[in-house]
């Protein structure tokens, strides 16, 4: 199914069958529809939990395009995996912080952060947060400080492998079972050393386009980007995901964008496309996820549902040949985790009204 509109229109027969499943004959309107979404998502851990992929996934978060979602995606694709089951690192790249904000996770000038590990002598796992989104979801903040970062590195010994270098290291020093399913890099919106870093360290790349004109104007750029990357720094890196965001379904500009996404990208776009909603914008401004602060918002449900498709996209991934890394180094995605986590169960998250 490729028409977006289609997709929630189903999605919403979805809801009503489901209701009916719970046995609540009288469950066509709003509210009541709204609050059955909530509580799929409130009691994650009573429902299926995600798979865990094939091997650890790093996915680095780029479009050097501004305000395209990546941070909003990050926080959320990190909460939903977190609260469905698999351990997940949030590691925000931007200066601007908003990740951390996100999660809630203090990242005030002088705060341990990614700018420590990157440019001075930390390991991640000094940097590290838990958040209080789940006790399965760990953030490395960054602070103002990485805005130096990009002229800093300049002059450092192998400047372009200082994130996956940590990032290797940081895995490698965890048990098993402590080790993350997932770690997502959120990039800020220029091509510079930090996106260079963050497409060196990953395996794979997830661009959020945002279903809006001049939405695929420098994608072209990016993409060379990645492929020049892939030749002389990172062979395994590879454009694996492609998530729509901001789709508005009263406007036929948002669907025609989506179809060109979908012809030129074919399978790497997710079907679960994420609406433009209020409670998505608003919920960073509580330091919380969409999925914490209203879970029964359209945004809290798509990406829910846009996490378990990238989830169920990861089964099938073989682990990496451990010489991948270079001499001294092991890829994450060569190491071994543990069993999956017991999905965790949203602490009282403040319920608003959603739209
Ligand atoms: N689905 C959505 N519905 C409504 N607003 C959204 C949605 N997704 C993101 N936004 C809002 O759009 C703005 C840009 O989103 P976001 O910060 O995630 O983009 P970004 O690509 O990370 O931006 P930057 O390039 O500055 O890092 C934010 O104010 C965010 O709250
Ligand atoms: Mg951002």
């Amino acid at each position: 199914m490729t028409d977006p509109g289609e997709r929630l229109r189903s999605s919403l027969a979805a809801d009503q069958s489901s209701a009916a499943a719970y046995g609540l004959a009288d469950f066509d309107s709003p509210i009541a529809m709204e609050a059955l979404r909530a509580t799929r998502v409130l009691h994650a851990a009573d429902q299926e939990p995600f798979p865990a992929p094939g091997r650890i996934r790093v996915i680095t978060i780029a479009n050097q395009k501004g305000g395209v979602g990546k941070t909003t995606s990050t926080v959320n694709l990190g909460v939903a995996l977190a609260l469905y089951g698999l351990r997940t690192l949030v590691i925000d790249l931007d200066p601007q912080g908003n990740a951390s904000t996100a999660l809630g996770v203090e990242h005030t000038v002088g705060t341990p952060s990614i700018y420590d590990a990157l440019v001075g002598d930390s390991t991640l796992s000094e940097v590290v947060h838990q958040t209080t989104a789940s006790p399965n979801l760990f953030c490395v903040p960054a602070t103002i400080d990485l805005a130096g970062a990009e002229i800093e590195l300049v002059s450092v010994v192998a400047r372009e492998h200082r994130l996956r270098r940590a990032i290797e290291a940081y895995v490698a020093a965890l048990p098993q079972d402590r080790r993350p399913h997932y770690v997502l890099i959120d990039c800020p919106p220029s091509l510079g050393l930090l996106t260079l870093n963050a497409l060196v360290a990953g395996d794979e790349v997830l661009i959020p386009i945002q279903c809006e004109y001049y939405a695929l104007e420098g994608l072209g750029q990016l993409l060379n980007n990645i492929d020049l990357v892939r030749q002389h720094l990172n062979p395994g890196i590879a454009v694996r995901t492609i998530l729509l965001t901001m789709y508005d379904g009263r406007t036929k500009l948002a669907d025609q964008v989506a179809d060109e996404v979908r012809n030129h990208f074919g399978d790497i776009v997710l079907e679960a496309v994420i609406p433009r909603n209020v409670r998505v914008s608003e919920a960073p401004g509580y330091g919380q996820s969409v999925l914490t602060y209203d879970p029964g918002s359209r945004g809290s449900t798509s990406y829910v549902e846009a996490a378990r498709e990238l989830a169920r996209r990861g089964v099938d991934l073989e682990p990496l040949d451990a010489s991948a890394g270079g001499p001294g180094a092991t890829p994450v995605g060569a190491l071994a985790f543990g069993e999956t986590a017991e999905p965790f169960r949203t602490p009282s998250p403040q319920t608003h009204g959603s739209q």
